[in-house]
């Protein structure tokens, strides 16, 4: 069976060179014909007719829509979906997918798209945010990872201020929830929980592992693990890392989910071969 994991043409981080490899490893060893490739030439448009690479599965690691949606479009199954993995890409998407299904999530307030870069704010707007949201609250662009698009914001000066730098890009707001520098970071493939792994910054009120934040095994209860094999369920998602927060009254909220979440830091501290499961996934499914 011929399976092509992609990953983005640029890629720079070794992490994500890393990533790609331990997934083409277990896959060999189950037996796959596997190869890594850049998300260049994968399939085209020739005479109205999509034309893809050759091979049965791929295992998507970037989140070019373009390149997915095509392999898809010619007959390769895709680990995540180019749908799933576009819904993840954006924040605001994913809170919208989620909503309505008795999921907790922090209070979210979108911002609207401004197309000028000379438009004054809104500032009954920003009033109504801070009204709904009170402070400190988080702002965050739709698009961004390990914690680069998040930014917490102390006061109504600090969210005028913003709002103006970042009105041209979409980006929502969302009510702080939890006591900051703090979440569970949990593993799911399959549809079935994986493991979880606490994170905690004491320098910042972002967790993420690339900022500082430190992982140590944790032990998921009933109501997280429920929590996110829903989520990961909705979303149709084949692997994920979703982003839990812990509410002060111990009440667990989605506050992200990563269609490409990094594994090795999970791997580590809670001691199991998740590339394996995912592996064995792709192969089963
Ligand atoms: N609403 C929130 N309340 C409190 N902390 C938050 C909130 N949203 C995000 N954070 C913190 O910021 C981190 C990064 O936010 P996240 O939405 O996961 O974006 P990224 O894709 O950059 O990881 C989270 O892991 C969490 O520690
Ligand atoms: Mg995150």
């Amino acid at each position: 069976m011929k399976i092509l994991i992609v990953v983005n043409a640029y890629i720079k981080n070794h992490s994500q060179i890393r990533q790609a490899e331990r997934i083409c490893e277990e896959l060999k060893a189950l037996g796959a014909d596997c190869e890594v490739v850049r998300n260049i030439h994968l399939a085209e448009i020739k005479e109205g007719k999509v034309k893809g690479k050759e091979c049965e599965k791929c295992v998507f690691l970037d989140k070019d829509k373009a390149a997915a949606r095509l392999l898809e479009k010619s007959g390769v199954k895709l680990f995540n979906t180019a749908e799933a993995i576009e819904v993840c890409d954006d924040k605001m998407l994913t809170h919208i997918a989620l909503a309505n299904s008795g999921i907790l999530m922090p209070d979210t307030v979108y911002a609207p798209l401004c197309y000028y870069a000379d438009a004054d704010i809104d500032m009954k707007f920003l009033d109504d945010v801070a009204d709904k949201l009170g402070f400190p609250l988080v702002g965050k662009l739709c698009y961004g990872s390990l914690g680069s698009g998040v930014t917490l914001i102390k006061d109504v000066a600090q969210l005028k201020v913003y709002e103006n730098e970042n009105k041209l890009k979409a980006h929502f707001y969302q009510k702080f929830v939890g006591k900051g520098g703090e979440d569970i970071r949990v593993i799911v493939v399959g549809g079935k929980y994986v493991c979880s792994m606490k994170r905690s910054n004491l320098n910042d009120f972002r967790s993420n592992i690339e900022l500082g934040g430190k992982g140590q095994k944790f032990d998921a209860d009933r109501e997280i693990i429920e929590l996110c094999e829903k989520t990961a369920s909705i979303l149709e998602l084949d692997y994920c890392g979703i982003d839990v927060l812990m509410d002060t009254d111990g009440s667990p909220y989605i506050c992200e989910v990563n269609s490409n979440a990094f594994f090795a830091e999970a791997e580590r501290v809670c001691g199991i071969n998740i590339a394996k499961k995912y592996a064995e996934l792709i192969i089963a499914k």
